[in-house]
């Protein structure tokens, strides 16, 4: 007998139709929807279910499996993924990428050609790439202009792609922010809002990307690769899988940043681990 899911009102979520919308996350963007986030797909995705007229998950499956046009598989995910975030989050990165990793970048290309490659995966709202354009004007100062700095940010989720290109927050967001940021990266504009400075987001390519492609289209290698708090929904299959392609990506020496309560496996032998979240390409 079917049981049913009845956490608070509305429309039932039953055992098979959890398993099938599950299994369809796990294979289009490696999220891993396990027991304990029925409740959170339930509470989610009624409102969705609801806008749509339908009247079961069976329904709306149905209709995510037959949608040509995608749009029903992007809000999918833009409910489902938890975007989080806001500006110099886990600051003990940006210091390491102050004192060391930029360091290192300068001097590998200085002897190339003053182009240098980050990657934030994972990007949500923009707090984060902004961030690491700021720390790049910070390190680099009136030399900035002399590096072709190239900052590309991705995300699953339209919505939190569609923030980070306004790149307007409310000071909640800022409250972490180095003394002085404020003033020097930020406008204060209406409603108590402040909008990230024109030069700091033309330093910044947003695009959308599922973590999950075959194939990473990138011409180039990165000298850092951000991937902080999202592989923490991934198991450890997609997760190993995804860092095996970063390390491909990254230049020897490069660095990898993920999230504090996240670990990468030992078995990926081409990246040694320097410090917590912290691991460097190894050299040939
Ligand atoms: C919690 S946020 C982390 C934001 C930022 N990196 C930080 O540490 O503050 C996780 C982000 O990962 C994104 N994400 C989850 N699965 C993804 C996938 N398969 N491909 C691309 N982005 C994904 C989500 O949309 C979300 O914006």
């Amino acid at each position: 007998m079917q049981s049913h899911n009845s956490i608070g009102k509305g429309i039932h979520l039953t055992d098979d139709e959890f398993l099938k919308l599950s299994q369809f996350v796990y294979k289009h963007f490696g999220i891993n929807l396990t027991e304990s986030k029925r409740g959170l797909v339930h509470g989610r995705l009624q409102s969705v279910l609801r806008h749509h007229g339908m009247e079961s998950f069976d329904e709306y499956y149905s209709a995510i499996c037959k949608d040509p046009s995608g749009n029903l598989v992007s809000e999918l995910i833009n409910k489902l993924s938890t975007n989080f975030t806001y500006f110099y989050r886990e600051s003990d990165h940006f210091e390491f990428m102050l004192n060391e990793a930029l360091p290192f970048a300068e001097q590998y290309q200085s002897t190339l050609d003053n182009d240098l490659r980050i990657w934030c995966a994972g990007c949500s709202s923009g707090e984060e790439p902004y961030t690491l354009s700021m720390v790049m004007r910070e390190y680099f100062g009136k030399k900035y202009n002399d590096w072709s700095a190239g900052l590309l940010a991705t995300d699953i989720s339209e919505n939190a792609l569609s923030t980070a290109r306004a790149g307007i927050y409310t000071e909640d967001h800022l409250r972490k922010i180095p003394k002085g940021w404020g003033t020097r990266y930020f406008t204060k504009i209406e409603n108590g809002q402040f909008q990230v400075a024109s030069d700091v987001s033309s330093d910044i390519v947003f695009r959308r990307f599922n973590l999950m492609n075959e194939t990473f289209p990138f011409k180039q290698k990165f000298h850092m690769i951000f991937c902080r708090n999202v592989m923490i929904y991934f198991d450890k299959e997609t997760k190993d899988n995804l860092v095996r392609k970063y390390s491909e990506l990254l230049v020897p020496g490069g660095y990898l940043f993920i999230g504090h309560s996240e670990t990468i496996s030992r078995e990926i032998d081409s990246l040694n681990y320097v410090k917590p979240a912290i691991y460097r390409k190894v050299c040939p």
